[in-house]
């Protein structure tokens, strides 16, 4: 089972993310937590490239291979391996964040970003993907006052709006891979509702 965490700036994910794999432990589950750009030493060096808020001269397609490279890598070395060993894994990100970003957010094709994603991860999707849905208003201020401020948190706010209706644009089109959550209820709220949905998913129905 491969389940991806997505949203947009400051919906919580990277927080959830290593409470929600406790849980799952403690129910018996094999849970592998990766994390995007990186999660690998070349994905993390490239990360590095990305992140950087100094290279603000960095053109869009370069942003979007780059971002291709670091899956590529992530997806071989660690998701591959550990999907074949029976393992859940849990990724903080994934191809949805590319289309999200630099489709609807840059306005680069996003067919072409589809066959690139293909080409990069081999074709492995995601079995479920959970969307945090959050106003990246809201979410940018939550970042800010935490201090993580990268490379891409710097685009307009228009350009965060973009990303957050491209995501909900995505959910609408594959509603059987995609749960929305609402990002903006309390954490707990959040939390509990992101075990349920992948309990719900993971254990088969009893007949
Ligand atoms: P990070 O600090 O990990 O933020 P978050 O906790 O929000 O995931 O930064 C990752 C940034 O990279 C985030 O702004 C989203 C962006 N991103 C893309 O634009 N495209 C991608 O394919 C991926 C994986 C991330």
């Amino acid at each position: 089972m491969f389940i991806t965490l997505e949203g947009p700036e400051g919906s919580g994910k990277t927080s959830h993310l290593p409470d929600l794999a406790d849980f799952l432990r403690e129910d018996g589950w094999n849970v592998l937590t990766t994390r995007e750009p990186g999660g690998t030493a070349i994905g993390d060096q490239v990360r590095q490239v990305l992140m950087r808020s100094d290279n603000t001269a960095m053109n869009p397609r370069a942003e979007t291979l780059l971002f291709l490279a670091a899956r590529a890598q992530l997806v071989n070395e660690v998701i591959r391996p550990a999907l074949a060993a029976g393992t859940v894994v849990i990724s903080d990100r994934y191809g949805d964040s590319t289309l999200a970003y630099q489709g609807y957010g840059h306005g680069n094709d996003l067919d072409t970003i589809r066959q690139m994603l293909a080409f990069a991860t081999g074709g492995l999707t995601p079995d479920l993907t959970v969307l945090l849905d959050v106003d990246p208003a809201v979410g940018l201020r939550r970042k800010k006052t935490v201090g993580e401020w990268n490379r891409m948190d710097a685009y307009q706010l228009e350009f965060h709006q973009r990303v957050r209706a491209g995501y909900l644009e995505l959910a609408r089109q594959e509603p059987r891979r995609w749960v929305v959550l609402d990002a903006g209820q309390p954490r707990e709220m959040v939390q509990t509702a992101l075990r349920q949905v992948i309990l719900a998913r993971l254990t088969p129905p009893s007949v």
